[in-house]
């Protein structure tokens, strides 16, 4: 079922989990995307049913909202901190761990075809989040309606779109990991929607010699829960589960969603080789990581997947993504499934609730960013 053209990549039709189907057809599509997520974490659907046409108007959005000058742009501006996580983020102002690398004012100084000043961890990229009007602790921060007309409608339009194949992939990964009915209930529970996060993302076109140190990253490799300090992720034989925690963006999830436009970038990482593995755009693919919170669920069944953006070889050209999160309400416990705990296994997560998991991952950061300092 994989592409001739991409034949690393595995690709399901979870199409069973989006329309009318049979329990047989069900399940036939949940063994095949278990047998992938098991490998790698990551994996491309077709079949989700996003209309085209909806994803090309919100592309075309995307790329007005970032063409916009910086001080119209910085009308919605992230606040400093961690919370709530909403806003536009110009390039440099975030990092891995948190907010604050750049000020606004150092933003609004800034050269955009310079970024050697930019230190490893700084992402290269400018940014907007969005998230549910419900969400009290990550409230949305809009533009003002005349800047960009629309904007809000169809950002809100897209998220509650995205979240509809979230919650029928939810459903291929329960019958997946064949959870019982009590659990089953319970992750669908835990997952309401309202924290989600929908990523606007612009990476300009870059000099490739600012990359040097950092092997032409776009966006080092991480996990969806975890980001690694190394640029050179492929001198990694494997990734490791116990693998210590270094650093984080704030860009946990349980699986997350990667829409992307014409331009190549987005790279999985193959534990078997290795190897980085390009996720070429395709028509009506969409590729998938598992976070470390379906890892965590799952007992490590499901490995987060790791994934970085490269800049492609003799590219020059802007990148345009939306990646899409999809999340644990905060004070939900998430613990490893009894059904994903094997004869002679045991749980190899303490049960943790996603608030604290993030914020003990901050402190972690703060560690590593101080130690680094002295
Ligand atoms: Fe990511």
């Amino acid at each position: 079922m994989g592409s001739l053209q991409n034949p690393s990549i595995p690709i399901v039709n979870l199409s069973a989990f989006t329309r009318d189907s049979t329990s047989y057809e069900r399940k036939q599509a949940a063994a095949k995307l278990s047998q992938c997520c098991r490998l790698n974490g990551f994996v491309g659907i077709t079949g989700h049913g996003m209309p085209t046409d909806l994803l090309d108007k919100v592309f075309a959005m995307s790329k007005r909202l970032f063409d916009l000058p910086l001080e119209e742009k910085l009308k919605a501006p992230h606040p400093e901190g961690w919370t709530p996580h909403r806003g536009y983020s110009g390039i440099g102002r975030e990092n891995g761990g948190a907010k604050g690398a750049l000020d606004a004012g150092d933003q609004a100084k800034m050269d955009p075809d310079d970024v050697s000043g930019l230190n490893m961890m700084t992402m290269k990229q400018e940014s907007y989040e969005v998230g549910s009007e419900y969400n009290k602790e990550d409230y949305n921060i809009w533009l003002p309606e005349e800047v960009l007309p629309g904007f809000r409608d169809l950002s809100l339009e897209i998220y509650w779109r995205v979240n509809e194949i979230a919650v029928a992939v939810l459903d291929a990964l329960i019958m997946s990991l064949e959870l019982n009915v009590e659990e089953a209930d319970y992750v669908r529970k835990i997952h309401t929607g309202h924290a989600n996060q929908l990523r606007l993302l612009h990476y300009p076109p870059m000099p490739r010699d600012a990359f040097k140190a950092e092997e032409h990253s776009r966006l080092g490799a991480h996990t969806d829960g975890r980001y690694d300090y190394h640029p050179s992720i492929t001198e990694m034989p494997s990734y490791s589960l116990s693998e210590p925690l270094l650093t984080t963006v704030r860009l946990n999830s349980t699986f997350t969603f990667d829409f992307q436009d014409a331009n190549q970038g987005l790279e999985f990482l193959d534990r078997q080789t290795g190897k980085f593995v390009e996720a070429r755009p395709k028509n009506g693919v969409m590729y998938m990581n598992i976070g470390d919170m379906l890892m965590r669920l799952s007992n490590g069944c499901y490995p987060a997947g790791t994934h970085r953006v490269i800049i492609p070889v003799a590219s020059r050209t802007p990148r345009y993504s939306i990646p899409y999160f999809v999340s644990v309400d905060p004070d939900a416990v998430v613990a490893p499934q009894a059904s994903c705990v094997g004869p002679g296994d045991r749980p190899r997560y303490e049960p943790i609730t996603f608030r604290d998991f993030r914020d003990e991952l901050f402190k972690a950061t703060q560690v590593r960013d101080n130690d680094q300092v002295s």
